[in-house]
């Protein structure tokens, strides 16, 4: 028997039947076809409020549209933040069709110059990856004949202790080393652009209260010391983000008023330049990872050399990560649970597999499940956040899931 990480506190109560948003989950398979995500809009409501609770005034609240670009789901979230992170043309469309004037910033290595333009002329902010890539958007803004809104994305040299995904701290295709940054600076201020601060993105799903607290600080200082640097106030520093949700075993939520209460002494001697700063945290998986559920019907039941398999008709093409297939080194498991027998004692060790002609399409591996049945209905938790979209749809020619917002 092997552990799985705990049932998001939104579900681990219930008994019997389970419900997402106040609807049962067997009925919505039965309604909208399986395989279907779930997405609770409330559950994602209440997560932006956690937040605005925890945090200082000083800071906004981004959406990573990268976490979950649903439009339905896009187009409650972006009422509720105060900025949209993107990191495509593609995700530019959906976040201008669900907020036209949104605030919207552009960071991903490998912009197209038909991204650049799309994104320059619809008055995003582009956070520049490289002097390479300030130079193609200040030429963009020049041929579109407006003034570029640029901010620097600063390759820190620091890293976010503990975090899922590091992306500071090293030799990174992602931003400016931070020894080059001030320059950039000087370099688009010089040529005209509408210089909008700095972008410091250190880390991924972290857990660890005492490291993102420390990042904080230290993201706080780089901006303040690279602004002196360069010689100018930066209207935005973006703090990155990286706060994590617990997956697996042993995981523990992320204690965000202790976070926010840090990150405003922090805010409180923060250097004299960045004073009339505002300060942003861009978040995806945090805001909506618990919020969906990926449900999955039964096609058989089966015994082999002593251990029991339940074969579902999804799999590792809508919901890699839950196979261990996405950014994890030791495959652990999910939180899984039988819908319709919530808090039902399990019946022994049971492996849940996809319909992926794969060893790889395992869900869960040994885990303890009550019985079930061909025709039930497995819920997978944590789907919310790189779930449909961060997986490979096309592999072996199944249909794509459903996916509604409740
Ligand atoms: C620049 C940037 N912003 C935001 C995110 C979202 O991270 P998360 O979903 O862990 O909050 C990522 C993730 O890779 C990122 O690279």
């Amino acid at each position: 028997m092997k552990p799985m990480g705990p049932i998001p506190p939104a579900f681990a109560a219930q008994r019997g039947a389970l419900t997402i948003g106040g609807h049962d989950a067997t009925a919505l398979v039965a309604a909208h076809g399986s395989p279907l995500f779930v997405y609770d809009a409330a559950l994602i409501a209440a997560q932006v409020a956690r937040f605005r609770t925890a945090m200082p005034a000083e800071i906004d609240l981004h959406y990573a549209i990268k976490a979950n670009p649903l439009p339905a789901l896009l187009e409650r979230i972006a009422l509720l933040v105060d900025g949209l992170d993107i990191a495509s043309a593609g995700e530019l469309a959906r976040a201008l069709a669900v907020k036209p004037g949104a605030a919207i910033s552009f960071a991903g290595p490998g912009k197209r110059d038909d991204e650049l333009a799309a994104a320059i002329a619809a008055g995003a902010t582009i956070n520049l990856e490289s002097a390479g890539e300030a130079r193609r958007a200040l030429a963009s803004g020049e041929r579109l004949g407006v003034v570029p809104r640029l901010a620097v994305r600063v390759n820190p040299d620091l890293e976010l202790r503990g975090s899922g995904m590091k992306m500071g701290g090293r030799a990174s295709p992602f931003g400016i080393d931070a020894e080059h940054a001030a320059s950039v600076v000087r370099e688009v201020i010089a040529a005209g652009a509408d210089w909008r601060g700095f972008h410091i993105f250190a880390g991924s799903q972290a857990l660890d209260v005492a490291a993102v607290i420390e990042t904080q600080a230290a993201t706080l200082a780089l901006a303040a010391r690279l602004a002196e640097d360069a010689g100018a106030v930066p209207p935005l520093v973006n703090l990155g983000g990286g706060f994590g949700v617990p997956y697996f075993a042993g995981d523990v939520a992320l204690d965000v008023a202790a976070v926010g209460a840090a990150l405003g002494e922090a805010l409180a001697v923060r250097g004299e330049v960045l004073r009339d700063s505002r300060f942003a945290i861009e978040l995806g998986r945090w805001l909506v990872a618990e919020a969906g559920v990926y449900l999955t019907r039964v096609v058989d039941v089966k015994q082999s050399r002593g251990e029991t398999f339940v074969v579902v008709d999804g799999g590792l093409h809508h919901q890699l990560a839950a196979s261990g297939n996405f950014g994890t080194v030791v495959r652990r498991n999910y939180p899984l649970a039988v819908a319709a027998r919530m808090g039902t004692a399990a019946e022994g060790a049971m492996s849940v597999v996809g319909c992926l002609c794969t060893p790889l399409d395992r869900l869960g591996d040994r885990i303890a499940l009550p019985p079930v049945a061909v025709g039930q209905v497995i819920a997978i938790f944590l789907a919310g956040a790189y779930g449909a979209t961060a997986s490979p749809a096309a592999f072996l020619g199944h249909p794509a899931p459903a996916e509604i917002v409740v």
